[in-house]
């Protein structure tokens, strides 16, 4: 087991063990933030970090994680790349490795991120595509972990548009040993290609697909939900009319067990796929995992790396 040098570009990049250690490790980071006694692992060391479409937490938390590990951030908004004039991702890549010792990738495709990873000679984190979200997972796992304990035998359902967030947490929920549920209206289903690897994963049970979202979310520990209109997406009237059903409301919650956590990577519309109720009651954990994004991004780069 090692990470150090590997790229991250899916949950699935990840082995169970090491998803473990990265969520130890992220702990342990909190903890020591929280005490004012960090280690500088990144000391010395830049990290570019490129956004081809817009983002709050994911550049804010990266840039903190970076600082809070000694190293220093470049964002970069490819607006204001060559990238944005046509130079290739391979050649940005193969480049910017004679400058950083890390670089991250918010893009369209998942090709994108594969083909800067191949041309670069330093790791290339995903900070997001269309297909998957898997820095996102490592704080949302980090989030339930915290809250029950342990990860191992606990049902998340996941409802509405089944999108990049929605993929990558059928990869972690199988690696960590967790049932996945996503709860969507027909047409909408997570990608069938990850639901397919995540049951290779997590074997044929732990991942289920459903339309009734009252029967998704029985027996749930944890509910999820992201934007019905996901960016780079044209809003499409008759998918948020199909998406309605889905929203984490008090009514849904009632369904649920009483037990049940709310999580949402943020941002939010709400009014849509949640209400100011849900996400601001007493069963949310979203400002939590939104923090916490910081905390499993320091253990990322940390591992990947850190001295
Ligand atoms: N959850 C998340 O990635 O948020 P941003 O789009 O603000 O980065
Ligand atoms: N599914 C959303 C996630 C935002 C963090 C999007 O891709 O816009």
């Amino acid at each position: 087991m090692g990470l150090k040098g590997r790229d991250f570009l899916s949950v699935a990049d990840l082995e169970a063990g090491e998803l473990l250690l990265l969520l130890e490790e992220a702990s342990s980071f909190k903890q020591s933030l929280r005490e004012g006694n960090l280690r500088r692992s990144l000391q010395g060391k830049l990290v570019a970090l490129i956004f081809q479409k817009p983002s709050t937490r994911t550049r804010v938390s990266f840039e903190a994680a970076v600082h809070h590990l000694g190293g220093h951030p470049i964002p970069l908004l490819a607006s204001d790349l060559q990238l944005g004039r046509g130079e290739t991702i391979a050649d940005t890549g193969r480049v910017l490795s004679r400058y950083v010792q890390a670089i991250t990738l918010r893009t369209f495709a998942q090709r994108e991120v594969e083909e800067l990873a191949e041309a670069a000679e330093v790791p290339v984190i995903n900070a997001l595509t269309d297909l998957e979200h898997p820095c996102q997972i490592l704080a949302d796992l980090l989030t339930v972990k915290e809250h029950f304990g342990e990860l191992r035998g606990l049902s998340l359902t996941y409802l509405g548009d089944g999108n990049n967030v929605a993929n990558s947490l059928a990869l972690g929920c199988a690696l960590a040993g967790m049932s996945y549920t996503a709860a969507c209206p027909p047409g909408h289903d997570p990608d069938a290609a990850v639901l397919a690897h995540a049951r290779a994963l997590g074997g044929e049970e732990s991942v289920r697909v459903v339309e009734d979202p009252r029967e998704a979310v029985s027996g749930a520990q944890v509910l999820y939900t992201d934007v019905w209109t996901s960016m780079g997406q044209e809003e499409d009237p008759v998918k948020l009319r199909k998406m309605r059903p889905y929203q984490i409301n008090r009514k849904l919650l009632d369904a649920a067990s009483p037990e049940v956590v709310v999580l949402h990577c943020l941002p939010a519309h709400r009014g849509e796929e949640i209400t100011d109720e849900a996400i601001d009651g007493p069963r949310s954990l979203v400002w939590e995992q939104a923090e916490n994004r910081v905390h499993a991004q320091a253990a990322l780069l940390h591992l990947l790396v850190g001295e």
